[in-house]
């Protein structure tokens, strides 16, 4: 009697665990009825458990008979409940409008770094200078020798760099791309080089390791200081307007001669003295100049046929002055307040 009772009950428990394991993975309502007939119907498992049960003694049956009753019973429950669960998941199916409007993709836009290059891209252009890149990793040859800048030249001091090893370091100015230039191409030359710099400076308002540069070279017979001067002033005003005036004052770089830095009369107060222009009325933008003869010897070019100027100037000193930004950090933190503004 014992061993009976014993094998009963376990073949019950496995009946019940098959049937809870199969119904899981049931989720039409044809099926759910292809598993009730294999359990209850009149061929089903139950069945053929209840006739073995006629075997027993008179006072087991009663016990047996209703554990299986229990069990007829749980699985009758759990068909029912599942048929409901899967006729509400069929009307949250039906209930799917596909003529509501999707979600939007959030789509990502141009950074004001890139929105401002591109429009000193297309206002050089329109002045017939090409756009150049140039590697940010830069051999010291590039970076300062060629630029008539010798390991001892006291410029060198200035640009407190990366170093990769002795000799390669993260270009400090877009500079270089000049050479590379001049290395590849006969004069005439006509070309900007924007691009990402680095310098060893501590990060404060106005200050970041990582800047923006774009470089300015023209080369060609007869090319004179009025000549940049033009440029640079037609490039303010199309920049900031008809109004702006430009501002050239003796300066010094090693690869220029003569050299200038030049300044654009302030935006925000046109020149009387404001907050922006620290009371001075003009907006220092960067250096510029005369290509040096030391260069063109370097680069064989002869400097008596070929003359050529050169200038620098900073990014994100231009944007946030077109776009009224106090603080450089802003450019580089991904803060999307900002960033969505542009
Ligand atoms: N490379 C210089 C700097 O980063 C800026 C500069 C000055 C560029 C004079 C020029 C130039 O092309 O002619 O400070």
């Amino acid at each position: 009697m014992r061993v009976w009772r014993r094998i009963l009950k376990a073949k019950i428990k496995e009946i019940e665990e098959k049937f809870d394991s199969e119904i899981r993975n049931v989720s039409l309502p044809e099926h759910l009825e292809e598993t009730r007939v294999k359990y209850l119907g009149r061929k089903g498992v139950l069945t053929s458990l209840l006739k073995q049960v006629s075997a027993l003694s008179n006072d087991e049956k009663p016990v047996f008979g209703k554990l299986l009753n229990d069990l007829k019973n749980n699985i009758n429950t759990k068909i029912s409940e599942k048929l409901v669960d899967i006729k509400s998941a069929k009307k949250t199916e039906t209930k799917l409008d596909i003529t509501l409007q999707g979600n939007k993709p959030v789509i990502g836009h141009k950074h004001p770094l890139t929105l401002i290059t591109q429009e000193i891209k297309e206002i050089f252009f329109g002045l017939g200078f090409e756009t150049v890149t140039g590697p940010e990793i830069e051999t010291e040859y590039y970076n300062f020798e060629a630029l008539n800048t010798p390991a001892d030249h006291p410029a060198r001091d200035e640009h407190d760099s990366f170093y990769i090893t002795s000799k390669d370091l993260l270009r400090t100015h877009t500079s270089p791309v000049q050479i590379r230039v001049m290395e590849k191409q006969k004069p005439p030359i006509r070309v900007i080089a924007p691009g990402r710099c680095f310098r060893r400076d501590a990060t404060d308002a106005t200050h970041s390791p990582i800047f923006h540069q774009v470089e300015g070279l023209a080369i060609d017979t007869n090319i004179t200081f009025g000549d940049l001067k033009g440029v640079l002033e037609v490039f303010a005003k199309q920049l900031f307007g008809r109004q702006t005036k430009i501002r050239f004052r003796p300066d010094f770089f090693p690869f220029t001669e003569p050299s200038a830095e030049y300044a654009f009369s302030c935006v925000n107060c046109k020149g009387k003295g404001c907050r922006i222009c620290k009371n001075t009325g003009w907006l220092e933008i960067g250096g510029a100049g005369m290509v040096d003869p030391e260069v063109f010897k370097m680069m064989h070019y002869d400097a008596e046929k070929y003359s050529g100027f050169a200038f620098g100037m900073g990014i994100e000193r231009i944007a946030m002055i077109k776009y009224h930004i106090h603080d450089i950090r802003m450019f580089f933190e991904n803060d999307i307040r900002f960033l969505r503004q542009f």
